[in-house]
């Protein structure tokens, strides 16, 4: 049974449990469909706790199979079981005492992926956030640590490893074919951290010396046959060990760090203390059949959920609205982790990509919620953009206003005051309140407002006194179940560009800006410099400091400045990508009311002197390459959205670029890294310029010829995958497509993660038919609705990442999405709900399909059955 649909949980309503847990000894006798589950938890009654009060566990789909008060069995009068309850009453009102539940569950039958669920014939569980309960019943809830000890016992044929939590501290043989082993773990933990795998897996090992001296063993468990392929995950995790320890201090602490690569799991990875279990997706790599995206994605999984081990296992969260505690955190540890392997502006770059693509639009529609929510229905519904991007950027902020050093004091006085500890935000704040003598009060705002602040800016330059005056203007819409908004704490970094492209030094008047940065906490604001020798020109929100939107009237002519001389890599990138905005949302518009387009002549230019400046990284000039998506245009736009003239717009610019450009692009096009293959962020860049390149270069031929003659050469996965999206982005309906797709599904197709990549490409590709390939491809033999990855590829690729496909005007895009998630909710509720996400910003759309649209969510909201998961999100888009 699932919770009541409509129950609301409030952040309000926290009160720690009426009894203690201490210990809890768990045993396993795994089976496909009879694992029977004994759980022996020693508790106590809390302090001034009434002496009647009852014992109430949390469960899921469970069903009672024995129940003992130390050691014996409990009168049935005595306690109450339902599939999502247990209720003990008359329980020693001042003595320690042991209850002992035993339960039987149905690895094989679970669907859901959350709780113990079996892969492949693997057994594994995933317990974040609520799934233990529905291994047993429990005080399933962040704030009850525990020190937890497992015995697992199987059959040996089918699991040759029996892993948990911690140390291993016995294993043996039994009778009947059977093998057992025992794993404890010191560190008390929550039940979301728990984790067992039971399955026949190939092993890589390696080890890790810490900084104290100790050796740590280093274990990655995969499916027989992939060993070869993650090298590159131990590599990183070792990488992530080690900068943990130099950049924060923070050494590992147990024997044993284990990770397991499963095939079906609804997200990316969790942090289980000391047995991380992993989608495969991010862990498994070579050459043949990963990207070099996808490799960076290792580097950075690895390392956020290794960080977890510090910033979420030995300081959790109090309760699940304090998520952001752990994820924002962790999010930007990896994102700072990410930034010292590789090129920090460039990583930078795709920071604010992301944000701006998945946060932004959260933030702007009918789901937007605060970074730290007060509310939930479904916390599994929580697990967005807001809490892990917002989440992160609220963290740099912080970083920004206090500076390196001070950030450092109050992370040292965090992990000091609260290790071992399920903490809260105010808690967080409060320590670096403290390390710096700062008052934070008015930024926590950052926690509890849900939208996007946007800022608007004006300048004056009084030539004869040589001031140059900013003023910068707050405000912050609406957002649901927050009508009014308090003035935010928007930490904005600048620099004055003079026109030989040096930075004007001084300081503007006041106290409210230091160290390059605005500090705006009133609605209104302005900073005078003066002694300005000359025009300066403004770059504001440098590096992103802030998660804002800017509204400013600056000249192309300002924009190009900033993009050539900026000394900030990112802050030129933006002014780039501004200038590009601007014209594709002005081209949308005149091709929305059919008149010709203006020249991009100017854009060209600067695009393609970019792209050719050798005194530039290959990454960086790829960034440059990439014109903003069609969602951002759409975003930009912001309402009464037709995605077909935003296509038709986008098309005939790059069209424009590539001609301008097409000697320089058939030159970066042919160009590749010298010997073989390697990930490394420079290797990889050159191939993003050289795949940049080759769009653009195909453009300028008309035909699919030289994309395919890349695809042919193509000796890794990136230049493969490259050519062809190329084939299938500007060509669609060219024989050498229908041809190159036929190759790859041949060549792959004993390879899930590879034929993931087949689906997502088809998926986006764009037009108005592409919902008819969709509905094949969902018939295809391989097409399997039970695994995350191939669903997400397939129709996650086509909803929200695939603007004319999904939203044609018929309505028809829609009406499969929602008979998908009608269907896969009957058995995956988190995946279904996540996917339905996908149509968070119909209400922007032109009045035709916004009808479409909410016709479809009206057919979910009807269905039969619904799952709290969808009925929460599709009640959310409707409202
Ligand atoms: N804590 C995991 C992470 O590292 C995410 C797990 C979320 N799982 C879920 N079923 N909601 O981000
Ligand atoms: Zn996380």
């Amino acid at each position: 049974m699932r919770t009541e649909t409509g129950q609301v949980f409030k952040l309000k309503d926290y009160r720690p449990t009426d009894f203690v847990v201490e210990r809890i000894d768990l045993t396993f006798e795994l089976d496909p469909t009879q694992t029977r589950v004994v759980s022996r938890i020693s508790l106590q009654r809390r302090d001034g706790v009434a002496a009647d009060a009852e014992l109430v566990f949390d469960g899921d789909e469970l069903s009672l199979e024995g129940l003992q008060l130390d050691g014996r069995d409990i009168d049935p009068a005595l306690y109450t079981a339902t599939p999502d309850t247990l209720t003990i009453r008359e329980l020693p009102a001042s003595v320690p005492f042991e209850i002992t539940v035993t339960t039987v569950i149905s690895p094989q039958t679970n669907t859901q992926l959350m709780g113990l669920y079996r892969t492949n014939g693997v057994y594994c569980t995933q317990c974040e956030a609520q799934g233990f309960r529905r291994i047993t019943y429990f005080y399933d809830r962040p704030d009850v640590l525990a020190v937890y000890s497992v015995t697992i016992i199987a059959r040996k044929s089918e699991t040759r490893y029996l892993l948990s939590n911690g140390n291993l501290v016995s294993s043996g043989s039994l009778d009947e074919g059977r093998h057992c082993a025992t794993w404890f773990d010191p560190h008390p933990k929550p039940s979301y951290l728990f984790a067992l795998v039971g399955g026949d897996l190939g092993l890589i090992e390696d080890s890790f010396t810490t900084m104290s001296g100790r050796e740590v063993a280093l274990k990655i468990y995969v499916e027989h046959g992939k060993e070869n392929r993650a090298g590159y995950a131990m590599d990183a995790l070792k990488r992530s060990m080690k900068w943990d320890e130099e950049v924060y201090g923070l050494e590992y602490d147990l024997d044993i760090f284990q990770i397991v690569a499963v095939s079906d799991f609804n997200m990316g990875a969790m942090e289980n203390k000391g047995l991380n279990v992993f989608n495969d997706k991010y862990v498994l790599a070579d050459p043949e059949t990963a990207t070099d995206a996808d490799y960076a994605n290792i580097e950075a999984i690895i390392a956020h959920e290794y960080f977890h081990n510090w910033t979420g296992n030995r300081i959790t969260c109090r309760d699940w609205f304090q998520l952001c505690l752990k994820e924002g955190l962790t999010v930007y540890r990896d994102h700072t982790f990410s930034a010292d392997q590789r090129s920090a502006p460039v990583k930078r770059i795709a920071e604010i990509r992301l944000l701006k693509a998945h946060q932004f639009p959260e933030d702007a529609g009918p789901l937007a919620h605060p970074v730290r929510p007060e509310t939930y229905r479904e916390i599994n519904n929580f697990y967005t953009a807001t809490v892990y991007e917002k989440g992160s950027e609220v963290v740099r902020m912080i970083r920004t206003i206090l500076g390196a050093e001070d950030f450092r004091k109050g992370m040292d006085l965090y992990f000091e005051r609260h290790d071992g500890d399920a903490a809260t935000i105010e808690d967080f704040l409060a320590c670096f309140a403290e390390a710096s003598g700062r008052d934070l009060r008015q930024f926590a705002l950052w926690y509890s407002q849900a939208g996007t602040p946007s800022v608007s800016v004006s300048t004056d330059w009084n030539e004869a006194g040589h001031t140059f005056k900013v003023t910068l203007e707050q405000s912050l819409a609406a957002t649901p179940g927050q009508p009014r908004k308090a003035l935010m704490h928007i930490p904005l970094a600048y620099g004055l560009i003079l026109p030989d492209g040096s930075e004007f030094a001084g300081q503007p008047s006041g106290n409210d800006a230091e160290n390059g940065v605005f500090h705006l906490t009133r609605r209104k604001q302005s900073f005078t410099f003066t002694g300005v020798p000359e025009r300066p020109v403004l770059s504001i929100n440098r590096g992103f400091s802030a998660p804002v939107t800017i509204a400013m009237e600056q000249s192309a002519a300002d924009l190009a400045h900033i993009a050539r001389h900026d000394s900030d890599g990112v802050a030129r990138w933006q002014a780039l990508n501004e200038q590009a905005t601007r014209y594709l949302v002005e081209a949308s518009k005149l091709c929305r009311d059919g008149r010709n387009l203006p020249s991009a002549q100017k854009l060209a230019e600067i695009l393609v002197a970019t792209a050719s400046d050798e005194s530039l990284e290959p990454a960086f000039r790829a960034q440059a390459l990439a014109l903003p998506a069609e969602s951002d245009i759409a975003r930009e736009i912001g309402s009464n959205i037709d995605p077909d003239s935003i296509h038709a717009a986008r098309n005939a610019v790059l069209s424009e670029v590539a001609r301008f450009g097409a000697d320089v692009f058939a030159r970066l096009a042919g160009a590749a890294p010298e010997g073989a293959y390697s990930p490394s962020a420079e290797d990889a860049g050159k191939r993003a310029l050289a795949g940049a390149a080759l769009a653009y270069a195909a453009i300028a031929d008309g035909g699919p010829g030289r994309a395919m003659a890349a695809f042919d050469a193509a000796d890794n996965m990136t230049v493969l995958s490259q050519a062809l999206q190329v084939l299938t982005q500007s060509f669609p309906a060219a024989a050498e497509t229908a041809d190159a797709l036929t190759a790859f599904r041949t060549r792959f197709s004993g390879d899930p993660l590879a034929l993931d990549k087949w689906y997502a490409i088809q998926a986006m590709m764009p037009g108005k038919t592409t919902w008819r390939r969709v509905e094949e491809l969902l018939d295809s033999p391989d097409f399997d609705r039970s695994n995350p990855n191939r669903v997400r590829s397939l129709i996650g690729g086509f909803s929200a990442g695939n603007p004319t496909g999904f939203n044609v005007a018929s309505g028809d895009g829609y009406r499969l999405l929602a008979r998908e998630v009608i269907d896969i909710d009957k058995r995956n509720p988190q995946l279904a709900a996540r996917l339905l996400t996908a149509m968070r910003s119909w209400r922007s759309l032109e009045a035709g399909r916004q009808e479409q649209a909410r016709l479809a969510l009206v057919s979910i909201r009807e269905a039969a059955n619904l799952s709290p998961d969808v009925s929460d999100i599709v009640d959310r888009m409707l409202d």
